[in-house]
């Protein structure tokens, strides 16, 4: 069975039968030798470090409705808030004096950050922290507004592509948005030269082996810099409430998987892993990840950006979190880095 785990190195590719076992097995010590192979591809291409990007959730508005998000604009019960530019500016200054070297700022798909705002945002950060990486989660825009923002200074980009099934993705978002544009707008990303992040929820709705293994192929031939997965987690008054949470098990599987297949790729335990499980984030890291996005938001908005239930690091200030995630992974043995960690390209 470990040739499994070899094969899936070697060929940096997958079968479906292999990714059936993987998700079905309930042999831990495969498990276990899955997990210790995907941390070890890890620690050859980044060592213990462990690269930290500060979150800043710029806005709670949002003009999509994605079934299975509490930002989603039918959402009459959220709260809804957006940073002024100071506000982000202070975010990132805070941020910068606490070792952040990359600020990630994501938001729902809301119109007040048009180009001109975001672009005098993206370019008063470059302006303000030349070393810094500035990363944008803001989801689907024009191509022109995409080289903008690029141009404003802008460097990293991420946007799930949430399943690569244009079945799924009908399944998830209502008829309204199209799974054709958020490919186009990730292809977009990659020729305009950002570090582009895609990626996907575990256990959403609907999802089957099929579908992951339709992302697992889409993921192999773009190629992306970052791969973003994490539990679903249902959302209250949306029509996925009563859906079951994602497997902590499985996304740890699923993270030790892309791992291997793609050894250099830059790979968060996202927040969502972290909110499950009491040590989800440390899992996600034993499991291959190198990446944490502790967050820099305001402390008086955090618990509007709710898009899940029962997000972690809410009630904390930034310095808080700072200092949990470093304590976090230093004591499973891992560094936390002043650096923008970049990708690091295969030689
Ligand atoms: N609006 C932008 C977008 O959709 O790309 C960026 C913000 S959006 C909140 C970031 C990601 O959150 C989405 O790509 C989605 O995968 C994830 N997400 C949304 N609702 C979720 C849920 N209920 N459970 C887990 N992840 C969720
Ligand atoms: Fe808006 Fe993003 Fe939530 Fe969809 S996932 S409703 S685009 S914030
Ligand atoms: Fe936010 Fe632990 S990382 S409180």
């Amino acid at each position: 069975m470990n040739s499994i785990i070899s094969n899936i190195q070697n060929r940096h590719d997958i079968s479906i039968e292999e990714l059936r076992f993987i998700l079905s097995t309930d042999d831990e010590a495969f498990i276990d030798n899955l997990r210790s192979a995907a941390r070890e591809a890890a620690d050859a291409v980044y060592g213990k470090r462990i690269f930290m990007r500060g979150l800043i959730e710029l806005s709670s508005h949002c003009k999509n409705d994605c079934l299975y998000c509490g930002l989603r604009r039918s959402n009459s019960t959220a709260v809804r808030y957006r940073l002024t530019d100071d506000e982000i500016y202070e975010c990132c200054e805070e941020g910068y004096s606490l070792g952040f070297r990359t600020f990630v700022m994501q938001g729902g798909e809301d119109g007040w950050f048009d180009d001109k705002r975001m672009c005098r945002i993206v370019s008063t950060v470059r302006g303000n922290y030349p070393d810094c990486a500035i990363t944008l989660s803001l989801g689907e825009r024009s191509r022109e507004s995409y080289q903008a923002l690029y141009d404003a200074g802008a460097n990293r980009y991420l946007l799930r592509h949430e399943t690569a099934s244009p079945e799924h993705y009908a399944q998830l978002h209502p008829a309204e948005m199209s799974w054709k544009n958020r490919m186009e707008c990730l292809k977009n990303l990659k020729e305009i030269g950002y570090q582009v992040g895609c990626g996907f929820m575990v256990g959403s709705p609907y999802q089957t082996v099929e579908t992951i293994f339709a992302d697992l192929q889409f993921i192999r031939s773009f190629q992306p810099h970052m791969v973003g997965i994490g539990p679903f987690i249902s959302a209250h008054d949306t029509p996925f409430a009563d859906f079951k949470n994602g497997s902590v098990g499985t996304t740890l599987r699923l993270l030790s998987i892309i791992r291997l297949l793609h050894p250099h790729v830059l790979l968060p335990a996202t927040t969502a892993l972290g909110t499950l499980h009491p040590k989800g984030r440390e899992r996600g890291i034993l499991h291959g990840a190198n990446v944490v996005m502790p967050n820099l938001s305001p402390r008086k908005h955090r618990k509007d950006y709710s898009i899940y239930d029962n997000k972690i690091c809410t009630g904390e200030e930034s310095a808080e979190c700072r200092a949990c995630v470093e304590q976090r992974i230093r004591k499973i043995g891992y560094e936390t880095v002043v650096d923008r960690g970049d990708y690091s390209p295969a030689c």
